[in-house]
């Protein structure tokens, strides 16, 4: 029977049954605790937003030189394990489902954050900008270039990630290939000048995210993991000169894992050329066969039409989620939304985080 979804229909994706097509969005909040550890606060907060289908953790450090920002929690240590688990159990026995964005910064980074030491990219090129270190905005600096060995070091970290992410209780994983990180910097023109086989041709740039997918998914199944691009997103200085060849390449490739799902945001597309030159990006689902997810400030009312017409899969929602634990509900009895208040989005306590409040009882 084909009956029609909405927001509030069950979904499979992959291996990982949804009870609604509600996702939460990777939200950076820079709440976590000494030694990038999850902080109880940040348990509750993630156990109050139970009832979305499926939550995806703020973007998720695999390393410490991977660092960019102040106090955003880590999956490398066995504190913070421990700290997550704690996490995965709350989300768990509140009936909801829990994947975690693993991260790298690369060349977004300050040797203020990283004791000392020059961020990593895959080339030395200084994005324009300032990055916030904690204390104040600073000019970006130039990174050093990853050589063959960091390469294969940084690797290594996305396994040990997916590991220490398996045996802290999540449902799945998410590798973070957008938004001018790491392995974006690697796949966009723009960021990536090596000469090796890391660099050049789509095939090379596109190499290192696809290694990572292919050593991750042999740890968890392709059908736990899902992977997010950002191909026409011009944040963190980045540019490509043929998003639409690279991201047709890159989605090809990625779609023969047979991948949990494609996690796509729209940034970008309302800032014309900013990234390069701008393709329909949603002619990329042809290309795919798992799950599609798009995200970009959708409405409650829009999300419920694309999906329901087909369009999409899943939408991730972010502001809406900040401030509205209990989104879902809000959705299905009509409600009105608590605003978001962008002063709180990053770092502070439990005001703006875990004090948004639910609809009475
Ligand atoms: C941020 O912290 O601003 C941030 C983190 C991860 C993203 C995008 C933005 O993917």
């Amino acid at each position: 029977m084909n009956q029609t979804a909405d927001l509030l229909t069950p979904i499979k994706v992959g291996a990982i049954s949804l009870k609604n097509r509600f996702v939460m969005a990777p939200l950076t909040r820079s709440r976590a605790g000494e030694g990038m550890v999850p902080t109880d606060l940040m348990v509750e907060y993630y156990r109050q937003r139970a009832s979305a289908g499926l939550i995806i953790t703020e973007a998720t450090l695999v390393s410490a030189d991977g660092a960019g920002y102040p106090a955003i929690p880590g999956i490398f240590s066995d504190a913070q394990v421990e700290g997550w688990k704690k996490v995965t159990d709350a989300v768990h026995q509140a009936g909801g489902k829990i994947v975690m964005q693993i991260w790298h910064c690369g060349r977004v980074g300050h040797t203020s954050l990283l004791n000392g030491e020059l961020p990593m990219a895959p080339s030395a090129i200084k994005p324009a900008g300032e990055v916030f270190t904690g204390t104040a905005m600073q000019p970006y600096e130039t990174p050093r270039e990853m050589s063959l060995h960091d390469i294969a070091r940084v690797k290594e970290q996305f396994r040990q990630a997916a590991h220490n992410a398996l045996s802290a209780g999540f449902d799945g994983i998410e590798v973070h290939g957008a938004n001018g990180y790491l392995l974006d910097q690697f796949l966009r023109d723009g960021s990536n000048h090596r000469n090796d086989i890391y660099g050049g041709s789509i095939e090379n740039r596109a190499r290192l995210l696809l290694e990572v997918i292919d050593e991750v998914s042999k740890i968890w199944g392709a059908d736990r993991v899902g992977v997010r691009l950002s191909p026409l997103q011009p944040f963190n200085d980045m540019h490509d000169s043929n998003p639409e060849q690279t991201f047709r390449y890159a989605v090809e490739k990625l779609d023969k894992f047979g991948l949990a799902y494609l996690h796509i945001t729209e940034m970008g597309t309302e800032s014309p050329e900013t990234a390069g030159p701008v393709f329909p990006i949603h002619s990329l689902r042809e290309l795919w066969h798992s799950i599609y997810m798009t995200n970009f400030d959708y409405s409650l009312d829009r999300a419920n039409e694309v999906i329901a017409n087909g369009e999409f899969d899943l939408i991730s929602f972010g502001k809406l989620f900040i401030a509205n634990p209990d989104l879902p509900v809000r959705f299905d009895k009509k409600a009105t939304l608590n605003e978001p208040d962008p002063d709180t989005f990053y770092g502070g306590d439990e005001r703006g985080y875990t004090d948004y409040p639910f609809l009475e009882a």
